[in-house]
């Protein structure tokens, strides 16, 4: 039997190399196949998941809370305060601002949905209580700044001053209904 002494192969060694190496062509073929297959299939997955609409329900008391009731107040008040805004009557903006305050410091006892539903709060929740007691104390600032208002730009800034306070006060902690 010939046999090559230096690296040990042997005639069936050189014989076998081709259906050997046919075999690991295959097998390698076959790795690449289920490699792109698995790459396909993640990316089906991620783009359904981000596709499909978010299914998680809302709260049930999500908008039937005291504290949205006192928000809904707020935002009939804000729409009257728009108006006399427009019609330039700071006397009747201060008036409004005046009944705005007063649920504006209502307001800022109630727990947010999106906090917690239960009165007794972790130390979290506690911090983020807090927090939102402090966006309420800007917004009641702002109120204020408009119920004393004595010309429009006054009343401009204030304005300004309550939208950006919503703005943020929601973004941070008004939970979304639809979802
Ligand atoms: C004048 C300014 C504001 C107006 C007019 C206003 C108006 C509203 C309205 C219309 C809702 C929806 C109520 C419903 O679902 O029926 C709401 C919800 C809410 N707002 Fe305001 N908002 C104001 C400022 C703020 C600020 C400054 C914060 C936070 C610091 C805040 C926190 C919230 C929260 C947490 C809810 C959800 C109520 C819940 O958790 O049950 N809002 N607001």
């Amino acid at each position: 039997m010939f046999h090559n002494p230096i690296d040990n192969t042997t005639l069936r060694d050189i014989i076998a190399f081709p259906f050997k190496a046919n075999y690991y062509l295959t097998e390698f073929y076959i790795y690449c196949l289920e490699l792109i297959m698995k790459k396909i299939i993640t990316t089906l997955v991620t783009a359904l998941t981000l596709l499909s609409p978010v299914t998680f329900a809302a709260h049930p008391m999500c908008g039937k809370t005291d504290l949205a009731e006192v928000m809904d107040n707020m935002k009939d008040s804000m729409k009257a305060i728009k108006k006399a805004a427009k019609a330039g009557d700071s006397a009747k903006v201060n008036n409004i601002a005046a009944d705005l305050l007063s649920n504006v410091e209502n307001a800022q006892d109630f727990i947010p949905l999106a906090i917690s539903d239960q009165k007794e709060l972790n130390a979290e929740q506690q911090k983020d209580f807090d927090n939102y007691k402090k966006g309420m104390g800007y917004l009641k600032e702002a109120v204020e700044e408009l119920a004393s208002a004595q010309d429009m730009a006054s009343v401009k800034m204030a304005l300004g001053k309550i939208g950006k306070a919503s703005k943020k006060g929601h973004k941070a902690y008004k939970m979304d209904c639809d979802d």
